[in-house]
């Protein structure tokens, strides 16, 4: 049995979504905890994903029925519990021996969707197998679905038969990862596998293929070849789409312009993100892309479904991006540390908290239903004090 060392604390002390990231500190082996809380470079990416939600206050609306509440939402036509999402993450079984097909029966019980990655632990037949089992035991009362993240490897064959096997099990989107013309510079991962080859007496770092998947790039700092295309570009989407001939989401952008090319490019959604803060250093945060999109192409949001994910960690951050046009939100590392301390029990409880806050503001911000939220709502002054302003750059350069 583990010690008080090791052993988080009771689940019932998990008030926040913070408090699964402490406990999770505590009991995953170092290597484990280094994968999910690192981000590119300094930092910064990722701090200004947690930091922005909170520049954006609530404007709060009095005296209005709250007596019944409706926070449903759906998803590229498929009804949910809620408006959020798991976001796609890698190596679940880093955080939990039960990897996805756990996270995705906790998902499931709470009627959540998830996004699966494609560098799993487990094959993705076996995820949905375990999504399907859940639902026949919840008497298919569950309206959550899977949703798979796609990395396109460099061989085109390969992507193709990746995506065949996506289809003929069951997913109901594609969503292309598109920030990862390669793998992030992921300071501590670079720092621990440095130490372990000179632990080894050796200079050279190893490169580490997703445990047993061969589409996955690498848990740890550096990207296995081949595994990410820094050649994907905008014509991919043709054959993509005929091959997947299904709702495909570009994750990962970061521009309203690259906003603008996917309504052009015709796919049903983007989600913007700057992949959690582990890609690119000096990324906008993902709610800062959202500013960007509101106010620079608000027809957007009339054309396809806008998602956004990073740094989210309360169900009021939840809210602030619905106000702003958003149709849910993904969220991430918070998952990934309630699996990994409490297993299926804490993505349960996670939900829950998130499920609380919502419901907790909703109330105070004086909508009964998600549909009441309007951009009105929110003061997002500091934030777009800092947004980037086509006007003077366009000036600069007539000069
Ligand atoms: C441990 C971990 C693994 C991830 N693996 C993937 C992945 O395989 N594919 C992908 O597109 N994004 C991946 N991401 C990025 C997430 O999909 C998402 O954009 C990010 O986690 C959201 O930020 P948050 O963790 O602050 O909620 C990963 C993120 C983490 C933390």
């Amino acid at each position: 049995m583990a010690n008080d060392q090791t052993s988080p604390p009771n689940l019932a002390l998990c008030i926040t979504t913070e408090d699964f990231e402490a406990a999770a500190k505590k009991v995953l082996p170092n290597k484990a905890w280094v994968y999910a809380s690192s981000s590119a470079a300094s930092g910064l990416s990722l701090q200004s994903n947690l930091d922005d939600w909170s520049r954006i206050n609530f404007r709060p609306r009095i005296m209005r029925s709250v007596s019944s509440l409706n926070p449903t939402r759906s998803i590229l036509g498929q009804p949910g519990s809620q408006p959020f999402f798991v976001s796609a993450m890698g190596t679940l079984g880093n955080a939990h021996p039960g990897a996805e097909p756990l996270l995705v029966r906790g998902a499931t019980r709470k009627g959540l969707h998830t996004v699966v990655s494609t560098a799993t632990s487990k094959p993705l037949e076996e995820i949905m197998e375990a999504h399907l089992d859940e639902q026949r035991q919840l008497g298919h009362q569950s309206p959550s679905k899977l949703a798979f993240q796609l990395y396109v490897p460099v061989d085109r064959n390969l992507a193709r038969s990746l995506i065949r096997r996506v289809k003929a099990a069951g997913y109901h989107s594609l969503w292309i990862t598109v920030d990862t013309s390669t793998l992030g510079k992921r300071t501590a991962d670079r720092y621990l596998q440095a130490q372990e080859a000179l632990d080894q007496g050796s200079r050279e770092t190893v490169r580490e293929a997703a445990a047993d998947n061969a589409f996955g790039p690498a848990f740890g700092g550096r990207p296995v070849p081949g595994y990410l295309d820094p050649g994907l570009n905008w014509d991919d989407l043709s054959w993509i789409s005929e091959e997947w001939n299904g709702p495909i989401v570009l994750k990962g952008i970061q521009t309203v312009e690259d906003v603008k090319l996917a309504v052009q490019h015709g796919v049903q959604g983007v989600l913007l993100s700057n992949h959690g803060g582990r890609q690119i250093h000096s990324a906008p945060s993902a709610l800062m892309t959202l500013l960007e999109t509101r106010t620079y192409y608000p027809e957007a949001f009339d054309k396809l479904e806008i998602f956004v994910d990073g740094g989210l960690r309360d169900g009021a951050d939840v809210l602030k991006a619905l106000c702003l046009g958003a149709t849910a939100v993904g969220v991430g590392r918070p998952y990934f540390y309630a699996m990994a301390a409490y297993g299926i029990e804490g993505v349960e409880k996670c939900t829950d908290v998130l499920a609380e806050e919502i419901e907790i503001t909703m109330k105070m911000l004086g909508v009964s239903s998600l549909d009441q939220l309007r951009p009105d709502m929110v003061n997002a002054s500091r934030l777009l004090n800092e947004m980037w302003r086509p006007d003077i750059w366009w000036n600069k350069s007539k000069l």
